[in-house]
């Protein structure tokens, strides 16, 4: 029933949960990699001035668009041009793709939070720890289920009762450790070397890769173009600060993201003796990569299980704003119960997450166009749909509804001081960015460039 619709009860319960959605893997395994691979502080520079340009654009567009309409994305674009309700559909499929399979990694993370609050960081560390572990049949999924209903838990609890106070529980908590845990690692004996190069800028990186795989970063970062930001804007307080709070929920992701890389970082380079070649391992970073360093470290254990508490949380509050979205979208659109939504979305993702977590095993040799499930469904996710719908949003608010909507909705809880950017960046820099994006993940994906 519409009358189910509740909302967050304040301004900082949205910027709470909103930075939780943002807040997740993509800050803590994904950037440290990126920044250090792309030229340290050249890579951060670029990030920080996109993400207050092209990601406050956008974010601010989905929120804006969210609390004007009330609605989640299926209904959204409909509400202003009934026409262009395809864009609604759209966005509102991407979610579905994405949350099986994040599921299945957020699996990966509760076996390591068990194992690393067990003390057992040591077995964690042997080489084929994490394949065997997610080879298997039954183990990988038991930890899916168990992530999987703790989402589904808090989801049912609803947006004040549930989402709201699990972020303002976990959030300031996921700050505290990430503070503590970086000015652990940065007081390391060698440490230093790694921080420099953190954070040294290299003119060699300022190149047209850098930028685009910041912006992709953020892209994803963000939780943009699924209709995350469009739903926890339809909950925002119709009298909150909407500028002030885009603002905030920027600076939570990106603090955050700088953290765990002032921790990544240096703790590897220390670890491989200034080699900082093992931090270009991508995925198998946080898995194979972070046991290690850990295990050679004093306090590993402790450390260990810090850490993938914050990983947890972090991986949680996203999961839980992938599910609220999906499940905002059925109840508007069949609707049917809170309760209900919740048991039929925990049903079609255990379903869905079957290929992807038996991907890496007994159907390792089964690939889409040479992907592995999950990767595959990242790829299509990430790389193809969302550009297109975040492309297909700026153009139907630069030059259908026209960019006052949006700044009325804005201008109607307080001030627009970045008005004059919102303006530029949303009829022309952001959907060429966009289609620069899309080009080139797709050719990154195809394996038609190396980066
Ligand atoms: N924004 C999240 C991150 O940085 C990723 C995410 C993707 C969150 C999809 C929700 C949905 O990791």
């Amino acid at each position: 029933m519409s009358n189910e619709r509740s909302g967050f009860s304040s301004r900082i319960g949205f910027v709470l949960a909103t930075a939780g959605s943002a807040v997740g893997l993509g800050n803590i395994w994904r950037f440290p990699y990126l920044a250090a691979k792309y030229g340290g502080g050249s890579f951060l520079l670029v990030y920080l001035i996109l993400t207050v340009t092209f990601g406050f654009t956008l974010m601010i567009t989905e929120v804006a668009l969210g609390r004007k309409s009330g609605t989640s994305a299926i209904n959204a674009f409909g509400y202003f041009n009934k026409k262009y309700s395809f864009i609604g559909y759209l966005t509102s499929f991407i979610p579905f793709i994405i949350f099986p399979y994040y599921c299945v990694i957020g699996g990966w993370v509760t076996k390591f939070l068990l194992v690393s609050i067990k003390g057992q960081t040591h077995a964690a560390a042997s080489d084929t720890f994490f394949t065997g572990f997610i080879s298997q049949l039954a183990e990988p999924m038991i930890c899916l289920l168990v992530f999987l209903a703790i989402t589904t838990a808090v989801v049912i609890l609803g947006v004040k009762g549930g989402i709201e106070r699990v972020s303002t529980f976990m959030m300031p908590i996921l700050v505290l450790l990430l503070v503590g845990i970086s000015l652990f690692c940065i007081t390391r004996p060698g440490a230093m070397e790694g921080v420099a190069y953190y954070l040294k800028p290299s003119i060699k990186h300022l190149g047209p890769t850098t930028f685009l795989a910041a912006l992709g970063q953020l892209f994803y970062s963000m939780s943009l173009a699924m209709g995350i930001m469009i739903t926890f804007g339809s909950y925002m307080p119709k009298k909150s600060d909407l500028e002030k709070s885009v603002s905030q929920v920027e600076i939570f992701d990106t603090g955050i993201a700088f953290l765990a890389g002032l921790m990544i970082v240096p703790s590897v380079f220390v670890f491989s003796n200034g080699d900082p070649s093992m931090l270009a391992k991508g995925p198998s970073l946080m898995f194979v990569m972070l046991p290690k360093v850990f295990d050679s470290m004093a306090f590993g254990n402790i450390l260990a299980a810090v850490f993938f508490i914050l990983v947890f949380f972090a991986a949680l509050t996203s999961a839980i704003s992938l599910l609220e979205t999906l499940v905002a979208v059925i109840m508007d659109k069949f609707h049917i119960k809170r309760v209900t939504a919740c048991i039929l979305m925990f049903i079609i993702a255990c379903l869905m997450a079957i290929p992807s977590s038996f991907g890496f095993g007994i159907w390792s040799h089964i690939t889409i166009m040479g992907f592995s499930f999950l990767d595959f469904f990242d790829f299509l996710s990430n790389s193809v749909l969302m550009p297109i719908a975040a492309f297909l949003t700026c153009i139907f608010v630069a030059y259908i509804i026209k960019p006052d909507v949006i700044i009325n909705e804005v201008e109607s809880s307080g001030e627009f001081k970045r008005k004059p950017l919102f303006l530029v960046m949303i009829k022309y820099l952001a959907p060429i960015c966009i289609i620069a994006i899309l080009v080139f993940s797709i050719m990154e994906g195809l394996g038609l460039i190396t980066v």
